[in-house]
């Protein structure tokens, strides 16, 4: 059976394969992610204070841009509005629950698509479908979805072209008629190249709600291949992760993962074609977490050796032992080695054993060097049928990349 070839704005997409996500609203000052209003069952009276105090006086639009560009991220999916309701754009008016009634008092995600552009990053807007503040959401959900529509049509409108729309609560009622069509369709009227994705949630990981989705979601979850052999189209597919426990800002989250984790799971994601969404949170005025920018930081110096691996490499049928895999591109395979030790010193280091040689199954091209990206030493290989093993050397001392890649290039 064939398997459909993604659209041009598909294929676009999964060329940028790392992206950053931004949590951040008015649930940041409470510093009990975006939850903390419903798990603390707040009065929405009461929580509405935090407006406020909502100078944003440390969002700096250009910082977080260039945070998301150092550590090797194309694209940015930033929340205008999350399930508390209010908006970080300028509503023109569709309701006072917006940034232009905060005492910050000026159009955040203005200046988040301005400097996104100024810097060459695509700018994706984040939107709550479901709505802990409209009482219409509860009482009159078709007018809600008006409100929900005549909002995205704000977006979609006022901020020149945008990469996409990630939409997010869907999963609070399955049963409902969300009338998608209806709200993609404003969608493709205003900004035709837009990516669309509704996050399905943590119970139906991966699933696309509706035919206009480009991209499916696996939150948190450990990314599969997708089965795309006589699908109607190419979706493409993407893991979000948290850096801590919480997408909005905690300070008292300290559960952070480890750059280890964070490459992995990168890693792990482009093993089966899904882009790499890795969260941050900044506190209630829109300062970024130190501890944040330190790991987008380490993420960023990663990308540095290895990232065209990244960018350029496609899950391919090569296969390998245990976590280690190949990608491809259209003329060279990557090879990612996990828990690679350093070569030598076993003197004074702790992890001091390495792979030898590895084999890799299924490889039909043939190859002509293999050599590490991050040192350009070269390395031994032979190619026996469709077997090609690689001698791969351990870091030598003084170096720990975590995952280390190999380039190999394919005969032209
Ligand atoms: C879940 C959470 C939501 C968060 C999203 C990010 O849907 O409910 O708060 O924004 O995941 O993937």
């Amino acid at each position: 059976m064939a398997i459909p070839q993604p659209t041009q704005r598909v294929a676009d997409y999964e060329n940028m394969g790392l992206g950053m996500f931004v949590h951040w609203g008015l649930y940041s000052q409470l510093e009990k992610d975006a939850w903390g209003f419903w798990i603390y069952q707040y009065d929405m009276a009461e929580y509405k204070k935090a407006m406020d105090t909502f100078t944003a006086e440390d969002f700096d639009a250009e910082k977080l841009v260039l945070t998301a560009k150092n550590a090797g991220c194309r694209y940015i999916v930033l929340t205008t509005r999350h399930h508390e309701g209010f908006s970080l754009y300028d509503t023109c008016g569709l309701n006072a629950f917006d940034v232009m009634h905060a005492p910050a008092g000026r159009d955040l995600i203005r200046e988040y698509v301005d400097a996104c552009n100024k810097h060459g990053i695509v700018p994706f807007f984040y939107h709550t479908t479901l709505d802990w503040y409209h009482p219409d959401y509860r009482e009159n959900f078709d007018k809600y979805l008006g409100y929900l529509r005549d909002s995205v049509e704000v977006l979609c409108k006022n901020y020149g072209k945008i990469g996409g729309f990630w939409f997010d609560g869907n999963w609070d009622d399955w049963n409902a008629d969300w009338k998608e069509g209806e709200l993609y369709a404003v969608i493709r009227k205003y900004q035709p190249d837009a990516i669309i994705i509704n996050n399905s949630g943590l119970r139906r990981i991966a699933v696309a709600t509706h035919p206009e989705i480009d991209a499916v979601v696996f939150e948190q979850g450990h990314p599969k291949p997708l089965e795309r052999e006589g699908a109607p189209k190419y979706l493409a597919a993407e893991l979000c992760l948290p850096m801590n426990d919480h997408w909005g800002y905690v300070g008292t989250d300290w559960n952070y993962k480890s750059p280890k984790t964070i490459i992995e799971a990168l890693c792990d994601a482009r093993r089966v074609g899904a882009n790499f969404l890795v969260n941050v949170s900044p506190d209630g005025q829109g300062g970024i977490v130190p501890m944040q920018s330190l790991l987008m930081q380490t993420v960023g110096d990663w990308m540095k050796l290895y990232g065209e691996a990244i960018y350029r490499g496609r899950p391919c049928a090569a296969k390998s032992s245990g976590r280690n895999y190949a990608l491809r591109s259209d003329d060279a395979l990557y090879l990612m080695f996990y828990d690679l030790g350093e070569g030598g010193n076993k003197n004074v280091t702790v992890n001091a054993d390495y792979f030898g040689w590895q084999a890799f199954d299924r490889v039909t091209d043939e190859i002509v060097s293999v050599e590490w990206m991050d040192n350009g030493e070269k390395l031994d290989f032979i190619q026996q049928g469709e077997m090609l093993s690689v001698g791969a050397t351990g870091y030598p001392f003084g170096t720990h990349t975590l995952v280390r890649v190999a380039k190999a290039i394919i005969k032209k």
